[in-house]
């Protein structure tokens, strides 16, 4: 007979003690230790063996589903691995049950097989009318109303769907006592779910709700139990980007981007031309440049003003750059390329709401507040990439070639890139390679 004995966990954090105290010493929350039991685990019965590593390791490439959405399936790696658990946060009214349901409906109709929406926030009716809204009739496509795992396992039993999506982890509800939400009920039905999914070979997508802080609510366990961890936002720019945290099965380089429009989701397949949209390169001071958001290329628009100091010390304003790094270039503009603009208020934006603290942009935005200070446009067809060291000279950057690739597919004809940038030969046919090894020689195209 196994010999019990009490403990504490924290309803909150799942912190243990053996002791009951009124503050969880682990998370500082008042009132959340409630006592558990604990059992020495018995001696197993049933007897399993290991096997050898070669045998484990499957002989081809891990099977995946493609959803049928460009830039999901990037995301994912490919494509949903039947049997994983996907978990996809975001702040409230991002678009994550519109990402999903169209997502499910995508899997339906491209591969003609049973896909289920287990809604828990909304009534069949709500989320029907999200689907009428994104066009979506499909006999395939099951929807199902309820927050109890034991129903919900029975109808995915019931129905044997290759995608089950839970709308949200947060609104589940087990055999434990606690309320949904509460760490316990999270990891109980989270497990129940895994087990399911491994099972039955079924890919499950949870939807969860995030933090103030915008992280997933509930215990990190749930992230370290499933295989991916997505997180939709929009804080990079105006439009909603997705990105993998975690994937056992991919890169976690990678973003999709999209457009909420009145009809759903629209991926945005290429969107260095929408950020390049409405530029115009007719007013001194803008200045393409060609950073890597995962593995790849997206082409910005870096803004620079400088106007005449107003009052007290130089202002340096930024918006998508860091403050620090633009006072940085400007130093150096001044001493290593014999530009002084130390004295003037300077503005620098990057365009498109985009947010990018990388030193690839350096002398992009050295010559975009150049160019606003001569007053002289960068002429429309060039693109300029490169890091600037305290010296002024100007640094190799990663994945060059992509980024010339990017800039030839837009229409670029001219790139200023680092000298020592090491490229294959004839692979730049059609786009000029203007290379520079300072400041100040890249200053000197102004007089050209
Ligand atoms: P929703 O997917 O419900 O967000 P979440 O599940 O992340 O809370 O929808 C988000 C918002 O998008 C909602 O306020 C309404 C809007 N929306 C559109 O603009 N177009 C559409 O086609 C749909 C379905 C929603
Ligand atoms: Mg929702």
């Amino acid at each position: 007979m196994a010999k019990a004995k009490e403990s504490f966990v924290c309803s909150s954090c799942a912190a243990e003690t053996l002791k009951w105290m009124g503050k969880c010493p682990q998370c500082g929350e008042w009132d959340s230790l409630k006592a558990k039991t604990k059992t020495k685990t018995p001696k197993s019965k049933t007897k399993i063996s290991a096997i050898s590593i070669s045998d484990a390791v499957l002989k081809n490439d891990i099977p995946r589903v493609s959803v049928g959405i460009g830039e999901v399936d990037r995301v994912l790696g490919g494509g949903l691995v039947p049997g994983s658990m996907t978990l996809l946060g975001g702040s409230p009214g991002i678009g994550k049950s519109t990402l999903v349901s169209q997502l499910l409906s995508s899997v339906a109709t491209n591969h003609q097989v049973d896909v289920l929406y287990v809604t828990g926030e909304e009534s069949v009716n709500q989320s029907g009318l999200r689907c009428a809204r994104l066009g979506i009739d499909n006999p395939r496509f099951h929807i199902v109303a309820s927050t109890d795992i034991g129903q919900i396992l029975s109808v995915v039993d019931e129905l044997s769907p290759a995608v089950v999506a839970i709308d949200s982890v947060q609104t589940l509800q087990g055999a434990t006592a606690s309320g949904a939400g509460t760490v316990s009920q999270i990891r109980e039905c989270t497990m129940q779910l895994m087990n399911y999914a491994k099972k039955n070979d079924v890919s499950m997508i949870l939807i969860g709700h995030v933090t103030k802080g915008g992280e997933i609510a509930g215990p990190k366990l749930l992230e370290h139990m499933v295989d991916t961890v997505l997180y939709f936002s929009d804080d990079k720019s105006n439009y909603r980007v997705i990105r993998s945290h975690k994937n056992r099965f991919g890169s976690t380089h990678e973003l999709g981007v999209f457009e909420m429009q009145a009809s759903g989701l629209h991926a945005i397949e290429n969107p260095s031309a929408l950020l390049l949209e409405q530029r115009n390169s007719s007013v001194p001071g803008s200045c393409v440049v060609a950073c890597i958001e995962g593995s790849r290329p997206l082409l910005a628009e870096v803004q620079a003003l400088v106007v005449p100091q107003t009052h007290g010390m130089p202002r340096r304003v930024t918006l998508g750059v860091d403050t620090n790094r633009v006072a940085l270039l400007l130093a150096i503009l001044a001493q290593r390329g014999g530009l002084n603009a130390l004295a003037s208020d300077v503005f620098v934006s990057l365009a498109g709401g985009l947010k990018i603290n990388a030193p690839d942009l350096d002398l992009g935005i050295t010559l975009a507040i150049a160019s606003a200070v001569l007053d002289k446009c960068i002429p429309p067809d060039v693109m300029c990439i490169g890091e600037v060291g305290l010296s002024g000279e100007v640094r190799n950057v990663a994945q060059l070639e992509s980024r010339i690739k990017e800039a030839k597919n837009l229409g670029f004809s001219r790139c200023v890139i680092p000298a020592a940038a090491k490229l294959s030969k004839n692979k730049h046919r059609g786009i000029k390679l203007i290379r520079v090894a300072s400041v100040k020689q890249a200053l000197g195209l102004f007089q050209k």
